[in-house]
């Protein structure tokens, strides 16, 4: 039987090229499978029809926007997942829904590799092969940029001379990934980090030196996912999609950034998550609200932990699980309604309301008739200062001899 290979396929010139290219070098099938995480851009099935003339064996489509909102980008809402406080995990995010189609492709084609089309010096190579190896442990991996040295150059060169219906000339200035997350540019004169990023980095958000008048969202969550949209009901691809418009129209959630990659190289990365970061906002005010301290600020660190390990490809792993378990026992009351307006680049909550917010009017009350006794304060500041006080009492005793 010709052995098969299941190419992560992306519509674009490397992945085209590396259909006849991985052909010629293992004499392997390709199997091309093009999975929709919202990245938009060109109809699916444009590309399946392409890496059939790139000479693809069998070409498979797989939508997995719903998937990957509720079971991919909701776990990270409910982390407020930021790698270095500012990144939400964007392209992180994806490879691991990617990845499951790959190996269920794999297996419905009896295929003994995977292959993906990235370079040797990111994370997204680290990211595929981990979670291939993760759900897969007898799947072989290949990345021909890589692995078989298909070079740009020689890309253009091989489908010129093989005649690929795809476009050589026409080479954008950057790299870009993108998904309803939202979307990451790097490389070209954003290599040099004291460079501004130009207007035509960006395309899921508008200036926001110049917005439109401010608008005012009413979001309402339920065990931490977003399920009212001003009182309309939505999935979690809906929230994010319309939160991506509204947010995006605002220019909210640009982030410029020097990045530490897993490779070890730090790397100049823009990106653009309107609906992402303005959901986040949201979230992380309700939490706020909802959340008891200690479990609050322990979270904190949960979450961080998380996000460096879904950024460094471990999204399979057993201690990414077990922080999931612990997140979604967090989440457990994190529901009601955050108001929140989005204007000039910004996302800001000026209300919140929730049935079970452990808020307490009578507690937090400056005005008569409270129901805090402060006459207890007085005693629990003695205990709670006691020892601070004991160990600068020996301080001053020491250091005057
Ligand atoms: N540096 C980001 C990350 O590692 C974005 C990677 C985007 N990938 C790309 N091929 N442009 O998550």
């Amino acid at each position: 039987m010709t052995k098969r290979v299941v190419l992560a396929y992306s519509g674009g010139l490397d992945t085209s090229v590396a259909i006849g290219w991985i052909g010629q070098a293992t004499g392997a099938e390709v199997i091309a499978v093009a999975v929709d995480v919202g990245q938009g851009g060109e109809n699916l099935e444009t590309i399946r029809e392409r890496a059939l003339a790139c000479g693809a064996a069998e070409a498979y489509v797989a939508d997995a926007r719903e998937e990957f909102a509720s079971q991919y980008c909701m776990p990270a809402l409910a982390a407020n997942a930021l790698y270095m406080d500012r990144y939400p995990l964007v392209s992180a995010l994806s490879r691991p829904v990617i990845v499951k189609h790959l190996v269920r492709a794999a297996r419905q084609f009896e295929a003994d590799t995977v292959a993906h089309g990235c370079t040797g010096k990111g994370n997204d190579q680290v990211r595929f092969e981990v979670s291939i190896t993760s759900l897969a442990p007898d799947l072989k991996c290949l990345a021909p940029v890589r692995d078989l040295a298909l070079t740009r150059a020689a890309a253009i060169d091989y489908a010129e001379a093989h005649g690929l219906p795809i476009e050589t000339t026409k080479s954008s200035p950057f790299s870009v990934d993108q998904n309803v997350w939202g979307r990451a540019v790097e490389t070209g004169f954003l290599e040099d980090i004291w460079n501004a990023p130009t207007k035509d980095v960006y395309t899921y958000s508008d200036d926001p030196s110049f917005p439109p008048v401010e608008d005012e969202v009413v979001i309402g969550f339920k065990a931490g996912v977003p399920v009212t949209l001003d009182g309309v009901a939505v999935t979690p691809l809906q929230a994010i999609q319309e939160m991506n418009r509204r947010a995006g129209a605002q220019g909210i959630g640009r982030i410029d950034m020097v990045e530490d990659r897993l490779v070890g190289i730090k790397s100049r990365e823009v990106y653009e998550a309107p609906g992402a970061m303005a959901l986040i906002e949201a979230h992380r005010d309700l939490e706020g609200v909802t959340v008891e301290r200690e479990l609050a600020r322990f979270k904190r660190l949960v979450g961080t932990r998380w996000s460096e390990l879904v950024y460094d490809g471990l999204w399979f792993s057993p201690l990414k699980q077990a922080l999931d378990g612990f997140i979604a026992e967090t989440q457990r009351y994190v529901e009601g309604e955050i108001r929140l307006v989005l204007h000039g680049g910004r996302a800001v909550v000026t209300g919140r309301r929730s049935d079970a917010s452990l808020y307490d009017f009578n507690l937090a009350t400056y005005d008569e008739g409270d129901s805090f006794d402060q006459s207890q304060a007085r005693g629990f500041i003695e205990l709670f200062g006691m020892q601070s006080k004991l160990a600068a009492a020996r301080q001053a005793r020491l250091s005057q001899d």
